[in-house]
Formats: C-alpha cells, structure tokens, sequence
C-alpha cells in the first residue's frame, strides 16, 4: 500500500489526477473504473484540465463506474449517469458508448447487475479502480454488513444513507431506498486501486482500512489483501493512522 499524504482537497484532486493520468497515457485503451460523491469531483475537474492542455487522450479509455441508484433515470440530476456525464463525459474525448453506468431504469436487479458483472468481466476487470471512502467504510454501495458481497448486487440502502440524501431530492418519496452497487469482488479484481479521502469525518475509516482487521464490518479493508493500492488523502483524513 502506498499512501500519499497532502495538505489539502486541491492537492489530493492533482495527484489522484496526475496518477489517472498516467495510467492512461502508458496505455491509452485502459479501462477506467469510476466513483461518483464529492471526493472525485475535483479530480475529474483537474483531469478535464490535463485533456484540454493536450495531456491526455480519452478517445481509447474505456469507463465503467461503480454504482447507481435503481429507479433513476439517467436524466434525473441525482443519478450517477447525470454525475459522471456533467463532471467529466461531456467534457472530454470518451465516446460515450464506451463509458458504462449501472441501468437504474432496469428494475428486474437480477438482469441488471447479471448484465452489468458480465460487462465487467468481458474486460477482465479494470486497470484503475478509483474509489471514495464512506465514513463508515463503505466502498461503492457495498455498506458494512455481515459477509462481503462478491459480484454486483443490488443494495438496500440504509436509513442513514436515504436521510442523508433526502436533502438532495424535492420530496422524501422521490429518494431512492435500493441502487446497483459494484461488488467487493468486482472491485478487487482491479489490476491497481486508488482510494481518495479528505477531511476529519473520513479519518476514523481510513484508520480501520489501513491498520484494523480485514472485516465485512468495514468493507474498505478488504483492500489490505489488494497488491496495488495507493490512497491519497489529506492529513484530517490520515489524522487517526
Ligand atoms: C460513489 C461511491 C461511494 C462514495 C462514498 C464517499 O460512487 O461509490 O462509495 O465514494 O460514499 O462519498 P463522498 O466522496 O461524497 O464523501
């Protein structure tokens, strides 16, 4: 595990951007596996910068992301479709046939995360897996529960999780209780894994991902036992290691 510590949010966005970067440029048709929340964010904008200064060439990358809410359609301004295509798509040279989403409009979840793990096993997982972190350790939507689930599943959320995003939707009925989560074992099939965390309230699961036991209880530590992990985070975030 390589654990980069900086000063703040902009310089987590510049190196976990500089790292992409480079993973594209050493082979530009990778496959890209992505997160949404507001740790990427300014990662993709730096990214969108690197693209426009002619650093980096998207038009081969491949993109699959890690999750999205079921029921939501790709248009609605919450979904992780509409995330990803306003805070990077639409800005750079990926086609957009070659960036992958869960289909929350799909609401047969048997058919959806079978088509979705199939998917991701027809390019043998990805090359970069970037992920955020949960305050309670969480990594894509597999939330802290009794087992790891290996493939993509459909999750419950928890009413933590729906209480949390009501403020995001105009009524408490049009928040989402279930969405399509990439499973532990789709995550850790990533060839090298980049984790990004800012801020006090992430350092208490930094710390059990880094230095506490492998457990379902915190899902992120799982990532001890991945050979290629490299987190970036600012020191509030690595304040408890
Ligand atoms: C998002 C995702 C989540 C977030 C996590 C942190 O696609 O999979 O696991 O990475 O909830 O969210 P932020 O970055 O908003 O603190």
């Amino acid at each position: 595990m390589i654990i980069y510590k900086v000063e703040n949010y902009e310089e987590m966005s510049k190196k976990a951007a500089s790292i992409i970067a480079s993973q594209i440029i050493m082979k530009p048709d990778c496959v890209l596996g992505l997160a949404t929340g507001s740790s990427p964010v300014g990662t993709y904008k730096r990214l969108i910068d690197l693209y426009k200064e002619g650093y980096v060439d998207f038009s081969r990358v491949t993109s699959i992301n890690l999750d999205e809410y079921k029921g939501l359609e790709p248009t609605n301004d919450q979904s992780y479709r509409y995330f990803m295509n306003t805070n990077l798509f639409n800005h750079v040279n990926i086609k957009k046939e070659s960036t992958f989403v869960p289909d929350g409009l799909e609401l047969d979840s048997d058919k959806a995360c079978r088509e979705y793990e199939e998917m991701i096993e027809s390019y043998g997982g990805t090359d970069l897996q970037l992920l955020g972190i949960g305050r309670n350790g969480h990594i894509g939507f597999n939330e802290p529960g009794p087992v790891f689930v290996r493939d993509t599943h459909c999750e419950d959320l928890t009413q933590s999780t729906i209480d949390a995003n009501k403020r995001f939707f105009a009524k408490d009925e049009d928040v989402p209780h279930q969405a399509y989560s990439m499973g532990i074992g789709s995550i850790m099939k990533a060839k090298k894994i980049l984790l990004i965390a800012y801020g006090k309230d992430k350092a208490e699961a930094i710390a059990k991902t880094i230095n506490g036991p492998i457990t379902p209880k915190v899902p992120a530590s799982i990532l001890q036992l991945h050979n290629d992990v490299t987190i970036v985070a600012d020191k509030e975030a690595l304040s408890m290691i």
